[in-house]
């Protein structure tokens, strides 16, 4: 069993959670992921690492309230155990000195990319975050992240907070202040991801985009969580997480996170947990 050490709402819909796993923390790297399930009845969520203690053997994750599996992972409290976390699974994200790296974030994925950030950063990168929310209420770890990159673009879709848009705001931005990246790495939400994907295609450059495919083992044995990229069949789970967004096939990505829609909508219905979020 798996101590909760926190769990937090940051923000409304997201919460953070630690739990000590000494084991798993020992070799986790950045954009890798765990899967967690709350109790021995629950469904398995993958979550992607969002910070560690290697001393204190604890990790913590940020997620999403959008189901009744991550519902379930909010009412956990400290003192709490839940019966499964497994990890660290799926490739790491590729770190190295690879000079101007835009890292955008929305929803979970500013959580997600903080370990990128920073490891990036260690590696000498000149790191610009784009931090993408609905409105200002729900930005979190601002403060966390900003010291590891040298510009910190912050946009609301209403406007409340920094800039009025969404991510090709951004693209915006960087052509005023003259700054082409040379990778650009983006976590989140499938529809955040995409939308960096195609916003950022026109500077030729590879854009990191970690996919959230629906999974059950994370180890590449039941086929679930299959994506096409350039033209080649893919296990998010053991091959990715991280593609390259401009390879990825992204409407057959769209139909197949739909595909358990109507059971999910029904187990949520049932639940009690009040609706998806
Ligand atoms: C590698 C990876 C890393 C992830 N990291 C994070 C993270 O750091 N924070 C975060 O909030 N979310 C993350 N996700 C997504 C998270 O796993 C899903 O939101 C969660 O499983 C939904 O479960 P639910 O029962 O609450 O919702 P459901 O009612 O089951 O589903 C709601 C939505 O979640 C999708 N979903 C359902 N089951 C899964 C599943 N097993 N795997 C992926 N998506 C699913 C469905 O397509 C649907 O769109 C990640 C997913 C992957 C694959
Ligand atoms: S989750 Fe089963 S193969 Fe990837």
């Amino acid at each position: 069993m798996f101590e909760v050490i926190e769990r937090e709402k940051l923000v409304p819909n997201l919460h953070l959670l630690t739990v000590r796993a000494p084991q798993i923390v020992e070799t986790i790297k950045p954009g890798q992921f765990v899967i967690f399930r709350s109790d021995e009845k629950a469904e398995r969520i993958p979550l992607s690492v969002a910070d560690w203690d290697r001393e204190a053997g604890t990790l913590t994750t940020v997620f999403m309230v959008v189901g009744a599996s991550t519902e379930k992972l909010s009412s956990l409290k400290t003192g709490d155990t839940v019966p499964t976390v497994v990890g660290p699974l799926g490739r790491p994200t590729e770190i190295d000195n690879f000079g101007s790296v835009v890292c955008i974030g929305g929803c979970y994925g500013m959580g997600s990319l903080f370990p990128t950030i920073k490891a990036l950063d260690a590696k000498g990168n000149d790191i610009t975050v784009v931090y993408e929310a609905r409105s200002h209420n729900l930005l979190y770890w601002a403060d966390k992240v900003a010291p590891f990159c040298s510009r910190f673009i912050s946009i609301t879709r209403d406007g409340s907070s920094g800039f009025k848009g969404h991510i090709d705001k951004s693209v915006e931005i960087l052509d005023i202040i003259d700054l082409k990246p040379d990778r650009v790495i983006a976590n989140g939400c499938t529809f955040s991801v995409y939308k960096a994907a195609k916003d950022y295609a026109r500077y030729d450059v590879p854009i990191i985009v970690s996919l959230n495919t629906i999974m059950i083992d994370g180890t590449g044995m039941c086929g679930v969580c299959r994506v096409t990229v350039d033209n080649k069949m893919k296990f998010a789970c053991v091959d990715g997480p991280d593609f390259d967004g401009r390879r990825v096939d992204w409407e057959e990505l769209f139909k197949r996170r739909k595909q358990y829609l109507n059971e999910e909508a029904f187990l949520v219905h049932n639940s009690g947990c009040g609706g998806i979020k």
